[in-house]
């Protein structure tokens, strides 16, 4: 029997840091061996491709033209806009925005991976020298989806791209497109810690007794509460721990302004 053809990803890098990356190869359900091998057809990714230099840049134009207004884009780092100097980030000699700009013209959809790609990220800090956008600054005629986080849960990422591969349409989403199956709670809402929250018992430093005792991390600049993410439910390293439980407060590393607005270790 001829094999059904799977759906054409075409992944691209920008400003990043291959964390996004790094997180997709942990997954285990689907790992990503399975993704690539019996899901989609992974056409060009940096880091996982085995092509280089002008095959990689071919067998993307490839994609692009075989499977016209099919293929999904998928994005991991910020944008230089396209009033910054073209040459803050290159590829194969083309500016990052000329890249994805040719890339979603044909696109059936695109999703943003990681707080860089979704809302600007690490690259869009103060002062921003390189102009960093995000996708949806950039992408206003295709529907974007955001899966973010520094860098978001790896049966996120694989989760996401499974769901809009057997529905064929957009998971629902929430105000900052990220689909609401992960990023409907905020980690507060679920947190192991709450029952202390609620207590008023809080650790007020990293080596105190209530740190000891497994206290609400509040007052350690924890920003569960206003963080909406899956860590607390799906956990990280398939399921083993995640920030709040190893005894850190959570960043807010999935939400809109991290890293500028999350006031690391300062209260809110
Ligand atoms: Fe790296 Fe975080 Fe940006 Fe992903 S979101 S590329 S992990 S800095
Ligand atoms: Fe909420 Fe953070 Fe305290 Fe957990 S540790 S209950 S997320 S404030
Ligand atoms: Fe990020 Fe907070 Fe989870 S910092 S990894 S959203 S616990």
């Amino acid at each position: 029997l001829e094999q059904a053809r799977r759906p054409s990803v075409i992944w691209l890098s920008f400003q990043e840091c291959t964390g996004c990356t790094e997180s997709l190869t942990r997954s285990h359900s689907p790992s990503v061996e399975n993704l690539i091998l019996d899901l989609v057809s992974l056409d060009y990714h940096h880091t996982l491709q085995a092509a280089a230099g002008e095959a990689a840049e071919e067998a993307r134009l490839q994609a692009m033209e075989a499977n016209r207004g099919q293929y999904l884009v998928i994005v991991d780092g910020s944008i230089p806009g396209p009033d910054a100097n073209p040459g803050y980030s290159t590829v194969a000699g083309h500016s990052n925005y000329d890249i994805l700009m040719e890339t979603v013209e044909h696109a059936a959809a695109v999703i943003a991976v990681g707080t860089c790609a979704a809302f600007g990220g690490l690259p869009q800090a103060k002062p921003n020298p390189t102009g960093a956008m995000s996708v949806m600054d950039l992408v206003h005629d295709k529907p974007v989806i955001n899966v973010s986080g520094c860098p978001p849960i790896p049966m996120v990422i694989t989760g996401v791209l499974a769901h809009y591969l057997t529905f064929g349409r957009l998971p629902e989403l929430d105000a900052y497109r990220r689909p609401m199956a992960f990023y409907g709670q905020s980690i507060h809402d679920r947190c192991y810690r709450r029952p202390f929250y609620d207590k008023g018992l809080f650790a007020e430093s990293f080596d105190d007794a209530g740190a000891k005792l497994g206290w609400c991390l509040y007052r350690l600049g924890c920003k569960g509460p206003t963080t909406y993410n899956a860590c607390a439910t799906m956990r990280w390293n398939s399921g083993t721990s995640w920030p709040v439980e190893s005894g850190h407060p959570c960043l807010g590393c999935s939400e809109p302004g991290f890293w500028d607005d999350a006031g690391f270790y300062e209260p809110v």
